[in-house]
């Protein structure tokens, strides 16, 4: 039974509606809030695009997606004849500027129909470069100066580059305040990413260890088993530090090496990020062969299975130089992180799909144990399993049961699916629910967003210069290429996985 406040009235428009995005993500995340009794109790959805579908096709249309891609397939035929009525169909020309009169049109309508003012939500999911003529011809439209009810939702990549993100935000800028603008980064409405928050900032056991004097090192990987796909074309102009390190990966960085904020505000906590982005140190161009690694995968075998190399995608050159795999190193200049490092790698075609975070902790300051007890002794260690295992494993020491003094690492693990029945919300449901709330606090704030670029932006121009000598560098179901290794290796440590949470 409903026990929360659902959101105010409101009237989302997905630009590409007909699109792979609102087919596997949006739709069945809305739906889900809909069977969670979260969906405000007057809304509609509008799907926009230049496909042509009725109403009622274009419902079939996504139901068919939720049944291949909600996390609640089996529920789909319950009340999908109840929501589904909320939904309709806008065949329509982004590029033609006169058509955009149906949407005022059909926002006077459906306030009629409510007898209130509803919130009024842009969603983007198009092509990037398309963004911005859409953004120019909504602009004029008098919904759009209300400043309270109306938002835009854009996607990521926000920018190919800092000056392409600047300009996205001086454009938008000029139409919308900063405050109806919400710059999607999925990974911060996963559970799993929230909950850092809660562990570091509402448990009095973790900040007072949380800095330089007790952590040695803190790695970040995100690895994917799959390949490009079918997104050959978008990824040949976005490569692995684009796509993954300039938003998911430095987001959950700032989450780690955030300060404490002082409220749940939206913006005291993006300024507490963006202290994080801007304390970052600046990679000087002629050293970006030690701090950052790139790859490229082969052909080869993935667990079984013959798989194409990367040149050999569909819509990828067969020369291309675009990098699959990305590793960098960075330091955090400020009191609490110095000298710190902190390791990112994302790359597609790993060995296993996994986004981790470990922190991993300095060695006890004296060991005063026989030393036949230390064999297997080992510093300690966090792991907090973004996906798609979802925990927390602490590891400490412990005295193996037996007469003889022998010590061995042990992990104490919280586990989500354990401690909880209830299902745990996509990341879009939430988004989507925030954005219906008109809470910014999981989307980018445009200083966040130049802040990450001015940070890789080195790193893309040197790679961009230098033409990699030995793409293809690592093969499917491996961990990346060799370098990766050399680049933490080099600092006495090695990268850290879940499947051997023991070894060094
Ligand atoms: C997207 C990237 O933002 O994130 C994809 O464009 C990537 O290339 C995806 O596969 C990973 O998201 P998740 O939630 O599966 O980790």
């Amino acid at each position: 039974m409903q026990n929360h406040k659902r959101p105010p009235a409101s009237l989302i428009f997905i630009f590409g509606g007909s699109g792979d995005l609102n087919l596997r993500k949006l739709t069945p995340a809305l739906y889900n809030l809909f069977l969670d009794d979260w969906m405000p109790e007057k809304f509609g959805i509008v799907g926009i695009g230049r496909s042509e579908y009725t109403d009622e096709s274009y419902r079939n249309h996504l139901l068919e997606g939720i049944k291949k891609f909600s996390r609640r397939k089996e529920e789909a035929n319950g009340e999908w004849q109840a929501f589904s009525q909320h939904i309709g169909y806008l065949q329509m020309d982004g590029e033609d500027a006169a058509s955009y009169s149906k949407i005022s049109d059909l926002v006077k309508a459906k306030e009629k129909e409510y007898g209130e003012h509803p919130n009024v939500i842009f969603y983007m999911a198009v092509a990037p470069q398309l963004v911005p003529d859409i953004a120019s011809k909504l602009g004029p439209l008098n919904i759009c100066a209300d400043t309270k009810c109306t938002r835009i939702v854009v996607e990521k990549p926000f920018g190919h580059d800092l000056a392409s993100a600047q300009e996205l935000n001086r454009l938008l800028g000029t139409m919308f305040d900063e405050n109806q603008i919400f710059r999607i980064d999925h990974y911060l409405g996963k559970e799993t990413v929230q909950n850092i928050l809660a562990l570091r900032f509402a448990n009095a056991l973790f900040e007072p260890i949380w800095n330089r004097n007790y952590i040695e090192n803190i790695q970040i990987t995100a690895a994917e088993t799959v390949g490009a796909e079918n997104r050959g074309a978008y990824y040949e102009k976005s490569g692995a530090l684009r796509d993954m390190v300039q938003n998911h990966m430095l987001q959950l960085l700032c989450m780690v090496a955030m300060e404490a904020p002082v409220s749940f505000d939206a913006n005291e906590i993006r300024n507490k990020k963006v202290d994080v982005l801007n304390a970052i140190r600046r990679i000087d161009p002629g050293e970006v062969q030690d701090y950052a690694v790139r790859g490229q995968y082969a052909e080869g075998w993935m667990h079984g299975d013959k798989v194409a190399g990367y040149r050999q995608e569909k819509n990828v050159s067969p020369q291309s130089n675009v990098e699959t795999f990305a590793a960098v190193k960075f330091y955090i200049d400020n009191w609490r992180w110095q000298g710190v490092p902190f390791y990112v790698r994302t790359g597609k075609r790993m060995n296993s799909k996994s986004t981790i975070i470990t922190i991993q902790f300095r060695k006890a300051p004296s060991f005063a144990f026989p030393p036949e007890a230390a064999n297997s002794w080992r510093p300690n260690r966090l792991t907090i399993s973004i996906q798609p295992e979802m925990d927390i494993r602490l590891r400490f020491q412990a005295k193996r049961p037996g007469q003889n003094l022998v010590l061995s690492p042990v992990d104490m693990i919280f586990n989500y699916d354990e401690a909880y029945d209830e299902h745990e919300p996509e990341a879009y449901e939430t988004l989507l629910l925030d954005v219906m709330e008109g809470n910014a606090t999981l989307f980018m704030r445009a200083d966040q967003v130049e802040a990450a670029w001015k940070i890789i932006m080195p790193i893309l121009e040197t790679w961009e210069t230098r033409v990699p000598v030995d793409f293809p560098n690592y093969l499917p179901a491996s961990w990346g290429p060799e370098d990766a290794e050399a680049l933490i290796a080099r600092d006495g440590f090695n990268w850290l996985t879940l499947s051997q949470p023991h070894e060094e």
